[in-house]
């Protein structure tokens, strides 16, 4: 009954949310919650490869994010250009394939080197591809996508709009799970989601484990994704047919 496209869902995305309540319950500055946070997103890949997803796409900085405190954008920025470079070696050596989605023209030199290498070095993995989506935003990807297509002369459409986009490179996420108890998108992936399966944890970032994960798959096993039609069309479809 099912429509899940089997219990494991191909592309999952996840808002990794609650980095600064973690640590101001612990009476610690926020910045030591973002850095317990990539700790979560390291076991969060491994997991993500044991259970043979093939696409995880995460959130690490909003637009919006800018209009947070000086010191703790700096800090993020920081925190980023550290965990390239420690990171990136294993993650080439798991199979893993990195993306960075975002604007990079806000970002230092020095960032937007870490991001071209850490993509050179992984370029040729298969086992899992990491979008990283870093100043990123929906609205933002969308409208550099129609303006690109508008420079080029090139008519707009959904396909076209489609592979314009900073996902172009990979399927529609099946399952967008959010940590940190907020139930929203914080303008996250608006073009991709709109078939997307939803889950809300209220685990904080970076208590995420498997356990989280394993949940959220068990949910999302037993929904039934119908793209607009009935249940009754779904029993007797071929599954191919049914995605948008
Ligand atoms: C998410 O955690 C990480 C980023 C937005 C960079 P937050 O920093 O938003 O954590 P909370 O929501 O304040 O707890
Ligand atoms: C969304 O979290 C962005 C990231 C996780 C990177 P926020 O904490 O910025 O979202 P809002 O402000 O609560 O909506
Ligand atoms: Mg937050």
């Amino acid at each position: 009954m099912s429509t899940a496209q089997g219990a494991i869902p191909h592309h999952v995305a996840i808002v990794m949310d609650g980095n600064g309540r973690w640590a101001t319950r612990r009476l610690l500055p926020r910045l030591a919650g973002h850095r317990q946070g990539v700790e979560s997103l390291r076991r969060c890949v491994r997991a993500c490869v044991e259970r043979g997803v093939r696409v995880l796409t995460v959130f690490a900085f909003s637009s919006e994010n800018w209009n947070r405190p000086a010191d703790e954008v700096s800090g993020l920025m920081e925190l980023l250009a550290k965990a390239l470079t420690r990171e990136v070696p294993q993650l080439a050596q798991d199979g893993v394939q990195l993306h960075f989605v975002g604007e990079q023209t806000g970002l230092s030199a020095k960032v937007r080197d870490g991001l071209r290498q850490a993509e050179a070095a992984t370029a040729g993995n298969q086992r899992l591809v990491l979008n990283v989506c870093f100043n990123y935003g929906g609205r933002w990807d969308i409208t550099q996508a129609a303006a690109a297509l508008a420079a080029r002369g090139e008519p707009i459409t959904e396909s076209s709009l489609n592979a314009a986009l900073g996902l172009a490179h990979v399927p529609d996420p099946d399952l967008l799970i959010r940590t940190g108890g907020e139930m929203r998108l914080s303008n996250f992936l608006l073009w991709q989601a709109a078939y997307t399966e939803l889950y809300f944890s209220d685990r904080l970032w970076p208590d995420f484990d498997e356990s989280v994960l394993d949940q959220a798959f068990a949910d999302y096993a037993a929904r039934e994704r119908r793209f607009g039609r009935t249940s009754a069309q779904l029993q007797s479809a071929d599954p191919d047919g049914l995605r948008i």
